[in-house]
């Protein structure tokens, strides 16, 4: 999709389509009214006959309306004004975007000043609407034999503004292109299966990022190097597999080189299978997913790197799969992680937290600013909050609001869970430092309790995406969250 700035007025419009937005009950917007006026009343006529009331994702395609020059209206509802939320203005939008699915109508102009909505300013209208319009529009069809027809609906959206507000609307526009960019590679990472999608493709595709940019530097550890680094714990997952383990640094560089930066640690297990502790066969396709923390942070350092942002960030990817193999790691086995710190394996399928462990401890070599992990690391995850927020818990009250505020800002949400000492009895050991399991209760605030214990004096916080990284049923897929919440956290920290 293509996102094309404006300043041109309503009733002069002359492509293909043109989009005006009706509240309920059947009341024109601003540039609607002007539309009216030149084309004589024809848009209110259609109003009062009753065919259009207003109601929250209506729509209404009005081909050639004598007095216009535009080849098509369509008018959509955006519901009570009163009523008007972000859920609301992402239903209009995708609306908008079925409605143009099927008709020959490949560019449109659209008003965003015309929607309103309590709390949100026009750049924050274009940005998500630009967000949700490529978001829709994205396909996964690299695996089909045959090749897909070409797609009708909209290409191209021309966002009208007044000038006053051109550079703002630019900006929007340019941080929804990178986002949409960065989520796309998420997802694609993410959709890709797991014979496909090994630890070594992940490093390939960073490698490939890295490639002409300047700003960005990519390291690939081996299992050799992390030996002897003495990542005891990273190394005991991937022993029952024949894939061999990475572990993928992804430096961006936009800052001076003593600007301390954000690290963002993402799990990257190619295929859960459980290991020993094998997981039953119902839905285990859906265990490819379980590098979308991976994705995540490879998608989110895409985005970074696409708008140039004047800052530091480092991507840390331990890359694994999780299978039962000869050597593969058995229940009670103990291990010692690189942090010298003895862990017994009770449940080889706990394998996140084995990996996470040994990259937190690594991640301090770049003395970053902070530290934030993303996993789709407990099912338990998805029994507390379901599949509408990330959780987050974390060793630092502000790191966890910003993150907070930065979720609400674009609408990729997160809920805190309680990281209590108490909670940490749970995974203590008969046999080592920690169990890596903590029992039924608390699923997701134990296995964020063992990742505690690997976080050094830096500030900390931790993503459980479990629920949000992917989709099951019919629309299966990788969602690409939570690209956008780490990229607007990063844009905020900007300057800071
Ligand atoms: N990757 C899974 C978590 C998961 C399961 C995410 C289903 C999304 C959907 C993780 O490695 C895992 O298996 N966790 C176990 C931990 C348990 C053994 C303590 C789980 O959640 O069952
Ligand atoms: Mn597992
Ligand atoms: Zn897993």
């Amino acid at each position: 999709m293509q996102f094309s700035l404006k300043h041109n007025i309503p009733e002069s419009a002359r492509g293909a389509c043109q989009i005006i937005t009706v509240t309920q009950a059947r009341k024109l917007s601003s540039s609607g009214l002007r539309v009216d006026k030149a084309s004589k009343g024809y848009l209110s006529s259609i109003l009062k006959r009753g065919d259009m009331e207003g109601k929250a994702g209506q729509t209404l395609l009005l081909p050639s309306i004598p007095g216009l020059a535009v080849q098509r209206v369509l008018l959509v509802g955006c519901g009570k004004e009163s009523e008007m939320n972000e859920r609301v203005f992402a239903r209009i939008i995708d609306s908008i975007a079925t409605a143009l699915a099927n008709c020959g109508a490949r560019d449109a102009e659209f008003y965003p000043a015309d929607v309103s909505l309590k709390g949100r300013d026009l750049a924050w209208k274009i940005r998500q609407a630009a967000l949700l319009l490529s978001n829709a529009e994205y396909r996964f069809e690299q695996l089909k034999s045959s090749k897909p027809s070409p797609r009708k609906g909209l290409r191209k959206l021309n966002i009208n503004v007044a000038n006053k507000d051109a550079s703002r609307a630019k900006q929007a526009i340019n941080e929804a292109t990178a986002i949409s960019a960065g989520m796309s590679l998420a997802r694609d990472l993410g959709n890709l299966p797991a014979n496909v999608c090994t630890p070594s493709y992940i490093a390939k595709q960073a490698r490939l990022l890295a490639k002409g940019e300047k700003r960005l530097r990519v390291n690939v550890l081996d299992e050799a190097d992390m030996k002897r680094l003495k990542m005891g714990s990273l190394l005991s997952v991937s022993a029952g597999s024949r894939q061999p383990a990475k572990l993928i640094s992804l430096e961006y560089r936009g800052a001076a080189a003593k600007q301390q930066p954000v690290a963002l640690v993402g799990k990257g297990v190619t295929f859960d299978t459980g290991g020993i502790s094998l997981k039953p066969g119902a839905a285990m396709d859906e265990m490819k997913f379980d590098m979308c923390g991976a994705a995540s942070v490879v998608g989110t350092i895409k985005a970074v790197s696409q708008m140039q942002l004047p800052i530091n960030v480092v991507g840390i990817i331990p890359a694994t799969e999780n299978m039962p193999d000869g050597l593969a790691t058995r229940p009670g086995d103990i291990v010692t992680s690189m942090s010298g710190q003895t862990i017994e394996i009770l449940n080889t399928d706990a394998e996140g937290r084995l990996i996470l462990c040994d990259a937190l401890t690594y991640a301090a070599k770049f003395k970053p600013r902070c530290v934030i992990d993303i996993a789709t690391l407990t099912g338990a995850c998805i029994i507390a909050l379901g599949k509408i927020p990330s959780a987050v818990l974390g060793n630092n009250r502000a790191l966890i609001n910003d993150l907070q505020k930065s979720g609400q800002q674009i609408d990729d949400k997160i809920w805190e869970l309680p990281l209590w000492d108490e909670y940490q009895d749970q995974i203590k050991s008969n046999f080592a430092d920690m169990a890596n399991i903590g029992g039924r209760d608390a699923g997701t605030i134990t296995a964020a309790c063992f990742l505690s214990r690997f976080t050094g004096d830096y500030k900390w916080a931790h993503l459980d995406i479990a629920g949000t990284a992917w989709k099951s049923g019919e629309d299966k897929g990788a969602t690409g969250r939570p690209v956008p919440l780490l990229t607007q956290y990063i844009l905020n920290q900007v300057d800071k």
